[in-house]
């Protein structure tokens, strides 16, 4: 589903030049659960942003559905981004001034999904993560995990192939990160293929396979 091979990926600034990945080979299967960890700095972050196609490599070669990326135009690739990956953030990234239900069907307007279908998938992927009853309420007016379950609405109205999580559990308390990552994994039972960034060992145990990151190599 998604192949890196040998891929590197340099930041530059005018001081600093930092290798955040180096030489990375990864294969994510479709409807696997991997769970990625490893030190703060490491470049976990920098990783997924390539799967999910938010970023480019500087050298090496990524495939999606084995398509290099390189014979895409950029135009193409933002429509490939929006139909593939659905994006999970640590903080959340609501819109505080809309309500639940309008912060849901944004990704849809990008795709000029009509009104009344907007509302109604936006509304199915609400109750799905148990949040039907909230559509009208604001961000700051929800728990931080109803907030993160809102994300998650967000991240699949579209039904992505593939969630990409970023800590998604990490300004959460244990037990609203637990609903979140049962929620994740009944999404993966569905058929998503799920790639979640955790800190948290025993969350990490509940995925099909860990890849462990230091100092920008994948380590076995
Ligand atoms: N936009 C950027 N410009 C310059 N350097 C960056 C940029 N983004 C990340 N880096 C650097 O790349 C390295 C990897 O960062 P990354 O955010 O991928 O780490 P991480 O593993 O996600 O860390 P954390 O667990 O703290 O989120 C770090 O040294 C970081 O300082
Ligand atoms: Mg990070």
């Amino acid at each position: 589903m998604i192949r890196l091979d040998k891929v590197s990926k340099t930041y530059r600034t005018d001081k600093v030049e930092t290798l955040a990945l180096k030489d990375i080979d990864l294969h994510v299967r479709q409807g696997e659960f991997v769970a990625m960890m490893g030190p703060s700095g490491c470049g976990k972050s920098t990783l997924l942003n390539l799967i999910g196609l938010l970023d480019r490599p500087g050298q090496g070669t990524i495939e999606i559905g084995g398509t290099p990326l390189k014979r895409y135009a950029d135009r193409q690739l933002a429509r490939l981004r929006n139909r593939t990956f659905g994006f999970i953030f640590q903080r959340f990234h609501l819109i505080p001034d809309l309500r639940v239900i309008d912060n849901v069907e944004l990704p849809l307007l990008y795709r000029s999904v009509k009104g009344a279908e907007r509302r109604g998938l936006a509304q199915a992927a609400l109750e799905k993560v148990g949040l039907g009853a909230r559509l009208d309420h604001y961000p700051n007016q929800l728990s931080g995990g109803q907030q993160q379950r809102v994300a998650i609405a967000r991240a699949i109205v579209g039904q992505p192939q593939v969630l990409l999580a970023d800590e998604p559990t990490g300004n959460l308390d244990s037990r609203m990160g637990a609903e979140v990552m049962d929620i994740l994994l009944k999404l993966n039972e569905e058929g998503t293929t799920v790639v979640m960034v955790t800190h948290d060992e025993q969350e990490a145990r509940r995925a099909d396979r860990i890849v462990r990151v230091f100092d920008g190599q994948l380590v076995a």
